[in-house]
């Protein structure tokens, strides 16, 4: 096998965000993600060493405003991907695609692409569209909501037909029509996993039907609840007659004692939060997402400052490692994390959290550089 997607550690780990400048963090804050292709390096060779599961860009074409312009310069994903794919060795490198920017002919050889220069440690995570001002910038039809996923569902029909299916062939659809479609080589991959992080009804739906791993929100943090979304995603993947994992955005702030780790947060995100980012962020969520309702939405705010919306993993390294026991409990596989400075945070999680989870029976021991 080679994608460490489908290894047997219990929590698996990744990296989301860092082809955007301050990743999922909404602050001005000292020492954010500044975003260059230099540390890109630094951070992805560091995480492929350690052993981490996955590298996940996200697909973003504008920033949100505000004093820090949040996530305003980013890398385009497919080509990300390609060059951490090119200088690393073991994690599962993905492209995140908002299916309706790109033909279904150009992404499945892009993909494919992708998969030989990793040796088949590719995957792609399909985004069907989030913020109506970045297809403005493109002059592409917004579609009403559910009809984005059937648009995602026929896509990724197509997709796969070039990537598995020998020789030239037609394709008929309710968007795409085409004919003699040829496309060579093939991914290394038999199957190219596929995440998704589809909220509302009919993105479970997708997810439950199309993805290998879905990206979830967690509605609710308190574990019963957790517990029993996460139960209810898989069921409705089962009836379908798949597997899929469950993955979840953190936030991590790891310090020596539980307090140090709190004020910091407090730090930078009450005395330092970018509010007038994620007011933007929010409004475009109230208006253009059906995932999460006004109240949740506003229970959320600081958790959007501090990472996007993701769950906190904030205290000491036992702290964190106990938390993510809960995690497990819920029925989460892995995690995609992010901090406020990815170089430094990541070091010290290598070295002082990730021999706490093998000793926990979360994770194998630490795979070594080839
Ligand atoms: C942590 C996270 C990161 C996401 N990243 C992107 C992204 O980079 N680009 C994008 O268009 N959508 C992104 N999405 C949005 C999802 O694809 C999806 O549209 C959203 O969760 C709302 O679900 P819904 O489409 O079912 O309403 C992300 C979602 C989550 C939870």
């Amino acid at each position: 096998m080679t994608n460490p997607l489908f290894n047997d550690n219990r929590m698996k780990l990744g990296i989301i965000a860092m082809n955007c400048s301050h990743g999922s963090t909404i602050t001005t804050a000292e020492n954010t993600w500044e975003m260059t292709w230099p540390d890109t390096r630094e951070v992805a060779v560091m995480a492929d060493r350690a052993g981490l599961e996955v590298l996940l860009p996200v697909a973003r074409w504008k920033g949100y405003g505000g004093p820090t312009n949040f996530n305003n310069r980013t890398f385009e994903t497919y080509t990300w991907a390609s060059a951490v794919a090119a200088i690393t060795d073991y994690s599962c490198v993905f492209s995140t695609s908002h299916v309706p920017l790109v033909h279904p002919v150009a992404a499945a050889k892009q993909c494919a692409t992708i998969d030989h220069i990793s040796g088949g440690r590719f995957g792609l995570n399909v985004v069907c569209g989030w913020f109506k001002n970045e297809f403005e910038m493109f002059g592409a039809e917004w579609r009403e909501h559910d009809v984005r996923y059937e648009y995602a569902a026929e896509w990724l029909d197509f997709a796969r037909r070039i990537w598995t299916q020998e020789g030239e062939f037609d394709f008929e659809g309710r968007w795409f029509q085409a004919k003699n479609v040829w496309s060579e080589p093939k991914p290394v991959q038999p199957v190219l996993p596929v995440m998704n992080a589809g909220g509302s009804p009919a993105g479970q739906y997708f997810a439950a039907t199309q993805a290998d791993m879905n990206f979830v929100i967690l509605k609710e943090h308190e574990p019963e609840a957790g517990k029993a979304q996460i139960e209810r995603l898989k069921a409705m993947a089962r009836e379908a007659g798949r597997e899929i994992q469950s993955w979840i955005h953190v936030y991590v702030v790891c310090r020596d004692t539980d307090a140090e780790a709190e004020d910091y947060l407090d730090y930078y995100v009450r005395r330092k939060g970018d509010y007038e980012a994620v007011n933007n962020l929010l409004d475009i969520f109230g208006m253009q997402s059906e995932t999460l309702d006004p109240k949740v939405l506003d229970e959320f705010r600081f958790h959007f400052i501090a990472g996007h919306g993701g769950y906190p993993l904030v205290g000491t390294p036992e702290t964190i490692v106990a938390e993510i026991d809960k995690l497990i409990e819920i029925g989460i596989d892995g995690v995609l994390m992010s901090w406020v400075d990815y170089k430094t945070e990541l070091a010290q999680w290598i070295d002082r959290v990730m021999p706490l989870m093998e000793q926990a029976g979360q994770r194998s021991p630490m795979r070594k550089a080839a």
